[in-house]
């Protein structure tokens, strides 16, 4: 049987080890059809910084010496708990070396780092993943969909509810009534719910940002704003549904079909080539309404939790 340790990696990881974890990723990518690690973790394993910790598994082999460095087999990223959120990791074991009890190892080291609440995020809805996290006693949290369409596909037609006005944002002028509908709309959702006009002054501060790509719904009686739909598109050219959200006092009269049309037609008309969006799956109403727009699934992220001590 082959010795196994587990270590952190030192920040920013070295080059060759970074190769050699990035060698491991690209082979699970390939065997998987998803790559195992977000891309915020892969930006840490170049760079480095912040709290970040990298947990490296090798086998030194049947006849390694312990403590000489061995074949690595493993790897995990671990993001340290912050005010709002707590601890959260990927892991992902080399193809060749699976079902040895590395995910099961790698997975109690990372809950002993979290010392606490921990998420591990696993891309792709894999059974493996299913199943260690089940046997590790985690449970699946939530899982977050990446919906696309092609661009050009024929879009339906698009009604405006009676009463209702089609407009796109005004800079300067619309950016507190933007963030009482968005406080609504995202109530039960604070990463989204929760933002201020700082968070909405730095995305005017983006290169990407269109006033022209944010569409307003309101009310031609008094002006009231109903719904917004704020669409992106990238620099490598896909669109982006980015937030679709609707005053709860409006909702049930298609202004979110509406709105959406409306911002997929202008990204249809800047000639992107496809356009994505990401969607809780517990969304039901708002997956559908995608799906009755063409939209399919194309990803999807699924995180586990454990709530108890480690
Ligand atoms: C998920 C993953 C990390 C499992 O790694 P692993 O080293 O093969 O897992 P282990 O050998 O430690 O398995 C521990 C337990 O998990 C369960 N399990 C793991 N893989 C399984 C599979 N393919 N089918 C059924 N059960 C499985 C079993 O209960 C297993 O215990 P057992 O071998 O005694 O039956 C690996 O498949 C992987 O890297 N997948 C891609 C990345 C990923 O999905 N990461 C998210 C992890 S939550």
């Amino acid at each position: 049987m082959a010795d196994v340790q587990v270590r952190s990696a030192e920040s920013p990881v070295p080059a060759a080890e970074a190769d050699e974890i990035a060698a491991l990723v690209d082979a699970a990518t390939a065997a998987d059809g998803v790559g195992p690690l977000s891309e915020a973790s892969r930006l840490w394993l170049r760079n480095g910084g912040g709290a970040a910790r990298g947990l490296v598994l090798r086998e030194n082999g049947e006849n390694g010496e312990p403590g000489n460095d061995g074949e690595l087999v493993a790897y995990a990223h671990f993001d340290p708990a912050t005010e709002e959120e707590s601890a959260a990791g990927e892991l992902v074991v080399h193809p060749d070396k699976r079902r040895r009890g590395h995910g099961r190892t790698l997975l109690r080291a990372l809950l002993t780092e979290a010392n606490g609440p921990f998420r591990v995020w696993a891309h792709g809805d894999l059974p493996a993943a299913a199943a260690l996290a089940e046997a590790e006693g985690m449970e699946r949290v939530r899982a977050l969909f990446q919906m696309r369409r092609p661009a050009a596909d024929p879009l339906p037609d698009m009604k405006v509810a009676d009463g209702v006005a089609l407009r796109t944002f005004r800079v300067g002028q619309d950016e507190d009534a933007w963030l009482e509908v968005n406080r609504r709309a995202f109530a039960d959702h604070p990463e989204q719910g929760a933002w201020t006009i700082t968070d909405v002054l730095q995305r005017e501060n983006e290169r990407w940002f269109d006033p022209r790509g944010l569409f307003l719904a309101e009310s031609e009686r008094d002006g009231n704003l109903l719904g917004f739909h704020w669409t992106k598109i990238h620099p490598d050219g896909f669109g982006e549904v980015y937030v679709v959200g609707v005053d709860p006092a409006s909702q049930g009269l298609g202004l979110g079909r509406t709105l959406t049309l409306a911002g997929l037609r202008f990204l249809q008309s800047k000639g992107v080539p496809q356009i994505l969006l990401y969607v809780d799956e517990s969304n039901v109403s708002a997956v559908k309404l995608y799906e009755s727009l063409g939209f399919t699934r194309h990803a999807v992220d699924v995180m586990y939790g454990a709530s108890t001590d480690a």
